[in-house]
């Protein structure tokens, strides 16, 4: 609530600023009008309760999603659950459930995780529902219509586990649990079964010259793993696109021939289609960004664009692709029991906490290793010490007995902050464009550290100039001191809350609350110009987030 002693503002920069602001107004208001930024999740399998690394996909596309809110474009962002092919009817029967009985339940774990989570997402698709059925279906006949597709016999591997088709180079000798000998997947170690049987194929080698030039627009982020699709592109074999019924009939079948039931990756991908409306109203296409983990690489930097493109349809402008979390050196999996239950995490460090750390901590090139400890330790030092101390310090009433976001006076802003002090507060004005270049690189953590850095030197300030000490003098020049050093902390508060909103939205909120701004000023427009004036600050908690104890 901005108060009625609002005063030209003191700052040199802020006239830059409003204009700066009224311009990317119109052309926001421009940009809604015409397209909604859309972002997907991969759709999760509903084999197994969702673990930690399922979260991380999500919270990933959230906080893109949430950026680009901020920016002020609006979104379409979607996520959901896949719920065909033989895993998920296998682990149906071993749970003695109907197959959608099973993936009822799943799904419903998975939507509740990403509703605690603060996972805002507009669309949760389920592959079993009818609209997706008539997408798939009327995909399919568009493939078909092309003329790329034709009945064939499929003669080689096929691993469950991965719902993929393998090459004899992609498999190798193993042993399983009880030392028999088995084949497994190169890549992700599941094992895998040879099969013989009819199916319909895609003429997927037809793309390779439309797929190189695909990636030559730099699509896939990072780069890192461009070479590796580019090596799958140079040798493609045709794919096959559906399994006999009698074999998989937890699936769509093959439009005009129900003995086939079509590919469950096929069916999948088809689910980024039926959100944006196809095969009725579309309303976006094609996707912005599009997350997944590399494990998926193949299916959406190959399939995918292939599968689009013969149907005469745009492939997403961006793949973003994610390493993965490991435990003690190991890719999370049921399997291998490492499992991380993101529940039981959120329970102690909190939904804002896990994201915080989740995005801190995971890089899109490189895996990462998830412990309690470090968890607990990045939470409670950037959360709780940083900015949670910050913001309980110049809101107490001790030192800001009026309760007020403060003006400072020009004269006290060069009088009495060092030059380096002076220097670090004006960094802020840079701290917006900063964010967002790391956002655009997707290196969200290297935003969270230029946030970090600007609260730690607020705090720094607050303890050099000891506040609550100025406040026990009652002389005119101590009080705007007094101002200054709380008006610092406070817009350092202010612009960091409103750019940590895309990771911490909860957190944010209290705090902007707490410092009284409202809804409408939260923007990446409003962490660009200053605050312009004196107002009051809001009545909430001070308490952002509680330290956590480890033994919790
Ligand atoms: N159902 C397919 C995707 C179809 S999209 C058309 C699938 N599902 S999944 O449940 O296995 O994986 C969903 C997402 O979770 C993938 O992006 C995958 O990379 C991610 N993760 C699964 N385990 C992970 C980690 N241990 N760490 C990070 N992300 C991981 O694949």
């Amino acid at each position: 609530m901005i108060s009625t002693r609002c005063r030209l503002s003191l700052y040199p920069w802020k006239r830059h600023h409003l204009l700066r602001h009224s311009q990317q107004k119109c052309l926001h208001t421009s940009l809604r009008l015409e397209h909604k930024y859309f972002v997907t999740t991969p759709i999760f399998y509903v084999n197994a309760a969702p673990h930690l690394g399922h979260l991380y996909t999500a919270v990933l596309a959230d906080a893109l999603t949430r950026w680009q809110r901020l920016v002020g474009n609006e979104t379409l962002f979607s996520t959901g659950t896949d719920e065909h092919g033989l895993k998920v009817q296998q682990a149906a029967s071993k749970n003695k459930v109907e197959p959608l009985e099973y993936c009822n339940q799943v799904s419903a774990l998975f939507k509740r995780l990403f509703e605690n989570a603060n996972i805002g997402y507009d669309d949760y698709i389920r592959t079993t529902e009818p609209r997706h059925k008539e997408s798939v279906q009327w995909f399919w006949e568009r493939l078909d219509d092309a003329g790329c597709i034709y009945k064939d016999r499929y003669e080689g591997w096929y691993c469950v586990t991965d719902e993929c088709y393998l090459s004899e180079d992609e498999v190798t000798d193993s042993t399983d649990g009880e030392g028999n000998k088995i084949k497994v997947s190169v890549e992700s170690g599941n094992p895998v079964t040879w099969m013989t049987e009819d199916n319909y194929k895609f003429r997927l080698s037809q793309f390779t010259d439309r797929l190189s030039a695909w990636l030559d627009s730099g699509v896939i982020h990072p780069s890192k793993f461009e070479a590796m699709v580019r090596r799958w592109v140079e040798d493609l074999p045709e794919l096959s696109v559906s399994r006999p019924s009698d074999r998989l009939p937890w699936g769509i079948p093959v439009p005009g021939d129900p003995s086939q039931t079509i590919y469950v990756w096929l069916d999948a991908l088809v689910n980024y289609l039926t959100v944006a409306g196809f095969p009725g109203k579309i309303t976006n296409w094609p996707p912005d960004c599009q997350i997944i983990g590399k494990d998926i690489l193949r299916f959406h930097a190959v399939y995918w664009p292939a599968f689009l493109m013969a149907a005469g349809m745009d492939p997403p402008k961006r793949l973003l692709v994610h390493s993965h979390w490991m435990v003690d050196g190991f890719k999370m999996s049921k399997s291998r029991r490492n499992v991380v239950d993101p529940v039981k995490q959120m329970s102690t460090l909190s939904a804002d906490g896990l994201r915080y750390f989740l995005m801190k901590e995971g890089v899109p090139h490189s895996d990462g290793n998830y412990s309690d400890a470090k968890a607990v330790e990045c939470v409670n030092s950037d959360l709780v010490n940083t900015l949670g101390n910050l913001l309980s310090r110049c809101t107490s009433a001790a030192i800001n007995p009026r309760q007020v976001f403060t003006e400072p006076s020009s004269r006290s802003l060069v009088q009495d902050l060092s030059r380096d002090e002076q220097a670090a507060f004006s960094q802020l004005n840079d701290l917006p464009d900063i964010v967002a270049e790391h956002y655009e690189n997707v290196s969200i953590y290297k935003s969270l550290d230029a946030i970090m850095r600007q609260l730690n030197s607020a705090n720094a300030l607050m303890q050099h100039h000891q506040p609550w000490q100025l406040a026990k003098s009652n002389s005119a020049s101590s009080r705007q001191h007094l101002d200054t050093v709380v008006h610092v902390a406070m817009e350092t508060l202010r612009r960091c809350g409103i750019l940590l909103q895309p990771v911490t939205p909860g957190v944010s909120d209290k705090l902007l609350s707490r410092l009284g701004i409202s809804p409408d000023s939260r923007r990446l427009v409003n962490a660009k110009s200053a605050w312009p004036c004196e107002s009051d600050l809001g009545p909430t908690t001070s308490v952002l987030l509680k330290r956590i104890d480890r033994q919790r």
